[in-house]
């Protein structure tokens, strides 16, 4: 017997009965609906319709239920097409008729909103903690690596060096965004469908408002019709996973290279490396490949709701059911992706020296450039004049550093002896001592403010 079967003369097709049954995906649900079947019959109580006594066999005829999901020991039926009809299903067997007085004024359209949505705010305030985790994990890079300075890249060419703990701290602040993001859209998901039911409204005089507050809801929705049919949430959520997952990817993405034999600017733990069936000396960045892997597969789960809401009617239609395994395994990925990251970057190793070595003298030009400035030389003829060195150091077989001051001044006559003063990566990166930029004292304030947001 399902609980919809009275209209009906048979029973579902077995193969459509699997179509139809949502139970695998969202049998994890049940702490919510429970929670949200309790509150509903206090509520049903409060507004007269049912007994105090009534209420409270509900209320404790559903906690044995929760005791039974949380022992393992429930056991659910062939009929069971989704966590909403089991609960009640059991609820029903323990307390008896009164069970059938749960799904007053209620429906699964409102009742399944609700759940997901509560769901959705207790995985996010988890998921917010991996985050801020991940976060600390960059800080304490960022205050360890402080000395240590590489080649800054755009256009994956060589630019200008820059400290390695700006690089860290860059991460930091786009999952910082994130988090932002997070925890804004559950201020959109704090909204209270129940009392919705189908899609009109509840015929009952519940007092939605003491009900939003009971189940920790900001506030009750407005309008019944968007309640039972708003999946905004699922898809905000789904936007943010890829989005921090994209902010992953990029990060790996460079790490891949930085741990190559041919960058060698970091060393991968082996706790976060594989192996090769067939070569013997391969250490594979596999945990970071799968970062950049997730990433691809979460911009599917978001492409995939939208694609599904898109064309929907209003209110409730079948296919929202589908919200909950993309959600789902976006939350799954999350959790697990996030401090696997977290662990790959406080255990790699850092190999100062061959970050030095990589910069290559010509990273210095923008610094040149901005010597002559300093002498009142326009910009733009700083720029042409360093652009004419960088050619003669290329033509002459030389670089920045080992031109001779002579070949300088037949450039132009600005240049004299003390530019090779501070002609080096230190000095380049602490002239950049701007609010933001990657000199030493900057990149400090900018780990003291990074503590001061995170807490
Ligand atoms: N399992 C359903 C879902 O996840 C619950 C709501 C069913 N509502 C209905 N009218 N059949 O969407």
């Amino acid at each position: 017997m399902t609980l919809w079967s009275g209209r009906f003369r048979a029973g579902l097709d077995s193969l459509a009965s699997i179509l139809n049954n949502s139970l695998p995906v969202d049998k994890r649900l049940y702490p919510e609906d429970i929670r949200g079947s309790q509150a509903w019959a206090q509520a049903l109580a409060a507004a007269g319709v049912l007994t105090a006594d009534e209420a409270g066999s509900l209320v404790d005829g559903l906690q044995a239920v929760f005791e039974e999901m949380e022992s393992g020991s429930f056991e659910f039926h062939d009929n069971d097409e989704d966590i909403h009809t089991a609960v009640e299903r059991r609820l029903t067997e323990l307390v008896g008729p009164v069970g059938g007085k749960l799904h007053t004024g209620r429906s699964r359209n409102d009742q399944v909103a609700t759940d997901f949505r509560l769901w959705l705010l207790s995985t996010s305030k988890k998921l917010d903690a991996a985050i801020a985790n991940l976060q600390k994990a960059l800080i304490h890079r960022a205050e360890i690596d402080l000395e240590v300075i590489l080649p800054g890249y755009t256009h994956f060419q060589q630019a200008q060096p820059i400290l390695l703990s700006h690089w860290w701290m860059s991460h930091f602040w786009a999952l910082q965004r994130d988090r932002d993001r997070l925890q804004d859209l559950t201020r959109r998901a704090a909204v209270l469908p129940l009392g919705s039911a189908a899609l009109a409204g509840t015929t009952f005089p519940i007092d939605r408002f003491a009900l939003s507050k009971d189940l920790g809801f900001n506030l009750p929705s407005q309008n019944s019709l968007d309640a039972t049919s708003d999946r905004d949430f699922a898809a905000e959520f789904l936007f943010w996973a890829s989005l921090t997952g994209v902010h992953l990817s990029r990060m790996a993405e460079a790490l891949i290279l930085y741990s190559t034999i041919e960058y060698g600017f970091v060393t991968m733990a082996d706790e976060y490396s594989t192996g090769s069936s067939l070569m013997p000396q391969k250490k594979n960045p596999d945990m970071l490949e799968l970062t950049r892997g997730k990433a691809g597969t979460l911009i599917g789960l978001l492409t995939g709701l939208l694609t599904t809401l898109k064309g929907l009617p209003s209110a409730y239609d079948k296919d929202l059911q589908e919200d909950k395994t993309a959600v789902f395994e976006a939350a799954d990925t999350m959790e697990v992706l996030l401090p696997v990251v977290e662990g790959v970057i406080s255990t790699l190793t850092v190999n100062t020296d061959r970050c030095r070595q990589a910069i290559h003298p010509a990273v210095l030009a923008t610094d040149l450039a901005d010597y002559l400035v300093a002498r009142g030389v326009p910009f733009r003829s700083a720029h042409e004049a360093v652009g004419k060195a960088v050619r003669l150091a290329e033509e002459t077989g030389k670089n920045l550093t080992t031109l001779t001051l002579n070949e300088y001044q037949s450039i132009h006559p600005d240049f004299t002896e003390d530019l090779f003063n501070s002609l080096n990566p230190e000095s380049s990166v602490n002239r950049r001592s701007v609010y933001g930029g990657t000199a030493k004292q900057a990149v400090e304030k900018q780990i003291e403010e990074a503590k001061q947001v995170l807490h």
